[in-house]
């Protein structure tokens, strides 16, 4: 590869996407680290300029995406979709597979032959959901090469079914617990877990009593990284808007007032306008009205 190949950047160092070991050197050299969930190619490659370290596929793509009411609804070739996308867009990011619901919980073996499908569609690596219980299946993720990061706190793929979308670790007992979760989950190989609304007490012991990249998720500001949704970021999601989310733009007024424009536009006649018009050559023309005249 020369200094002119496209895979090279403006300072002449090799461009290529984050792996475990840069965004484990992130957490040791003490600089957070910056994550997003992002669905489609359009929206990577501007994430990826602006120079987020992760693109997580998240499974709330099923419901900022395709307007399910949770994120267990979505379905396995729905998730491939958008990560060969988000993995088309990306040059420099590490993108992240959240494998859906259904896809790992029924033993290795599927967790094992899904996980690969969102490999061979350009993710660098997969998150599942859950605790001490998916040990195995890390495990064997791990030992074929697949890089895994954890997710735990609050799960949402199932945690309507239960009690909801409530805080963790508020108490001594339920903290223990969700600290012996991170631990059994860092030995079992993952290089990273996502703490999703932890105390941040609790978010805090975690992430400095272990080697791992803690991204937290309205789980205060002592996770080693941070991940929010694009489309919360953005303004562009309007059917929950979460505490913890801080909202960057407003771009569903935008978009709102760039449709209406186009619309009026449209219904009234001002679109298109020449510069938007392809014509013929005037001599081709006066040629076409002469031959349709005498087919008249
Ligand atoms: O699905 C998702 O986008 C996620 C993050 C918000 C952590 O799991």
């Amino acid at each position: 590869m020369d200094c002119y190949s496209e895979n090279y950047n403006y300072s002449n160092t090799i461009l290529r996407k984050n792996n475990v070991n840069d965004i484990l050197s992130l957490k040791k050299k003490g600089e957070k680290i910056a994550v997003l969930s992002a669905y489609d190619y359009c929206t990577s490659v501007i994430c990826d300029k602006a120079g987020v370290d992760i693109l997580l596929v998240g499974d709330s793509a099923g419901m900022v995406m395709l307007g399910y009411e949770r994120t267990a609804t979505v379905g396995l070739e729905e998730m491939l979709v958008f990560c060969k996308g988000v993995s088309m867009g990306t040059k420099r990011a590490m993108v992240v597979a959240d494998l859906p619901f259904g896809s790992y919980q029924p033993g290795t073996g599927a967790a094992l032959e899904n996980a690969i499908r969102f490999i061979k569609v350009g993710c660098d690596a997969v998150k599942l959901e859950g605790g001490s219980e998916l040990v195995d299946t890390i495990k064997a993720l791990v030992a074929v090469g697949i890089p895994v990061m954890g997710h735990i706190g609050l799960k949402p793929q199932t945690a309507s079914l239960w009690e909801g979308y409530k805080v963790q670790a508020k108490t001594k007992d339920s903290s223990m617990k969700l600290i012996a979760e991170a631990r059994a989950l860092e030995q079992a190989g993952v290089f990273s877990i996502v703490l999703e609304m932890v105390t941040s007490e609790v978010a805090k012991i975690i992430s400095k009593n272990l080697s791992i990249a803690v991204i937290g998720i309205g789980s205060g500001s002592d996770c080693d990284g941070q991940i929010l949704v694009l489309h919360d970021i953005l303004g562009v999601y309007e059917n929950i808007r979460p505490k913890f989310a801080k909202r960057y733009a407003d771009l569903s007024d935008s978009i709102f007032r760039a449709v209406t424009g186009y619309r009026t536009d449209v219904k009234s006649g001002k679109f298109p306008e020449d510069q938007n018009v392809f014509h013929m050559d005037p001599n081709e023309y006066r040629e076409l009205q002469r031959e349709l005249e005498k087919d008249s």
